[in-house]
């Protein structure tokens, strides 16, 4: 019997209520599951019943459990037969007027102190909650797809949840075996809202032909560890619900430029270009199988030109050490010779400007991305300036491939690729801080298990360091002149004094 609420109730019996019908069951309540269409019950209880029996097959439950959970999980056949349920948990269609008019309904027939969760992705849990007559009964509880494995739930207390509903739903998802985090209940709760640096800055940076997508996808899992890249991912979720949940929360959140959309999205979504589940998106797909363009080839190159370092490059020493592992010839004068190969490695600012500034020779000069230590990565990323020469481009994409190590050359912009993507969702998630939309411990819990990331963004900005998150966002916002690099404050006071981001108090 589970202790926070014996009887429960699941509205919806698609492929959310299911997942949650089977988790409630096996937390040890008595689950009724209700929907709309009768037959969506039937084929819930069967899939769930299959998936038990599968678990039993493997040794991940016992006879008993699977006959107490069996027992536990019944179709109800009216609104009416869930009367005696302490929670009732919606999973219908996501329509306000909808989950409105079910809870108004469920309000008449169940007890004074039984809970109405919603597991709503992207409506104003207060906005459901209003109308009751008892809106504190009401929060929300937001799990992930497939509910069994993404064991993240956001619970989300509305602005007039009872403590104590907030509390209970907490534990109740403890004694699941998930894990809870709580969001604000603003637009995105915490997952939707982090999960939007990734995709939009990806598609900026492919929108401004800086890199093609498969080259971004690469530099991305290489360089920072992401299991799949944005267009993989963007493919994987379709882009009906990607885009369209980046202008709603956009939009929600009265046009923050953090948070803009992309126009290419746009129109690729109107082309019916929606990824895996259409055959092509970013990607094409035949008989289901991803068809990745090729990687451009390493240059042949005869003769390699000596190497010269600018005394402003990111991690210049770590810079020479990988220079001599190649077997570079190095130049240590103050000014490079006139046959060398140019070397920068700016944070933030395009090789352009820094050939600019520094008084180089724009034909010779390539960029490396130096963000992050070498041998932590499994790709180097160059860039060229507008002027840089074929041979120079090519001697350095020799130089650098020389050890096997894979390297993508892209077009000058601000920040190479993993330098934009990473500051632009370390700040965002540097504002949800600011913002108190959760504690930085629950952002980065929600991140890692509801989205993969291989760190939490705070720990992504740790790893880089706050100071030189700061630095590319500045120079971005120099280079770009948009506010959207602006960074937050909460991550301009931790840069400046250099503590951690995982630093909660102020
Ligand atoms: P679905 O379309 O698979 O299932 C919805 C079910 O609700 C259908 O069986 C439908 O017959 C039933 N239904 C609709 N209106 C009803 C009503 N008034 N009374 C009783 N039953 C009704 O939808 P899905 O994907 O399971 O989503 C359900 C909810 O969960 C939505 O609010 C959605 O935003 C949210 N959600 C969905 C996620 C996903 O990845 N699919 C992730 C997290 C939340």
């Amino acid at each position: 019997m589970n202790a926070f609420f014996p009887q429960v109730a699941v509205v919806g019996a698609g492929a959310m209520g299911r997942g949650i019908a089977q988790m409630a069951a096996q937390a040890g309540s008595q689950v009724l599951l209700f929907d709309q269409q009768p037959e969506a019950v039937a084929a819930a209880i069967q899939s769930v019943t299959e998936q038990w029996q599968k678990m039993q097959a493997k040794g991940k439950c016992s006879a008993e459990q699977l006959a107490g959970w069996t027992a536990g999980l019944k179709a109800a056949d009216s609104l009416q037969a869930l009367a005696g349920c302490n929670l009732v948990i919606e999973a219908i269609v996501e329509r306000l007027d909808a989950k409105v008019a079910l809870f108004s309904a469920l309000e008449a027939i169940v007890g004074e102190s039984c809970v109405l969760a919603s597991n709503t992705s992207s409506l104003s849990v207060t906005a459901i909650a209003k109308p009751l007559k008892r809106p504190g009964r009401c929060a929300g509880l937001h799990f992930f797809n497939p509910v069994p494995l993404m064991r993240l739930v956001e619970v989300i207390p509305a602005t007039h949840s009872d403590a104590a509903v907030v509390d209970a739903l907490t534990g109740y998802v403890k004694s699941m075996g998930h894990t809870p985090v709580t969001a604000c209940d603003m637009p995105g709760f915490i997952v939707n809202h982090a999960g939007r640096g990734y995709g939009t800055e990806s598609l900026r940076l492919v929108g401004e032909s800086v890199a093609d997508f498969a080259t971004v996808d690469r530099i991305l899992r290489d360089q920072m560890g992401f299991k799949l890249g944005p267009f993989e991912l963007m493919d994987l979720t379709g882009l009906d619900i990607s885009h369209t949940a980046m202008e709603s929360i956009y939009r929600q959140f009265y046009d923050e430029p953090r948070l803009r959309p992309s126009a290419q999205a746009a129109q690729r979504m109107t082309a019916g270009l929606l990824g895996r589940k259409t055959g092509a998106g970013f990607y094409r797909y035949e008989n289901g199988q991803q068809q990745v363009p090729p990687e451009p080839p390493v240059p042949q190159v005869a003769e390699l030109p000596p190497v010269w370092v600018s005394p402003r490059a990111a991690r210049r020493a770590e810079l020479y050490q990988l220079l001599k592992n190649l077997g570079a010839r190095i130049e240590t004068a103050q000014a490079p010779s006139s046959q060398a190969l140019i070397l920068v490695a700016p944070l933030g600012f395009d090789m352009t400007t820094v050939a600019a500034v520094e008084r180089l020779d724009p034909a010779r000069v390539v960029g490396i991305d130096m963000m992050l230590d070498d041998a932590a990565t499994r790709r180097r990323v160059l860039a060229t300036t507008p002027a840089t020469r074929r041979d120079m481009r090519d001697a350095a994409h020799a130089l650098f491939a020389s050890d096997g190590k894979a390297v993508s050359v892209v077009r000058d912009s601000g920040g190479f690729v993993t330098q934009r993507v990473v500051a632009h969702i370390v700040n965002i998630a540097s504002d949800m801080c600011q913002q108190g939309l959760c504690s930085p411990a629950d952002l980065e819990t929600a991140v890692t298990l509801g989205l993969g990331y291989p760190l939490g963004p705070l720990a992504m900005g740790n790893a880089i360091g706050p100071t030189n998150v700061l630095e590319i966002l500045f120079n971005l916002q120099t280079v770009y002149g948009d506010t959207r690099y602006r960074p937050s404050p909460w991550l301009r006071r931790r840069g400046a004094i250099g503590l951690s981001l995982l630093h909660e108090e102020e």
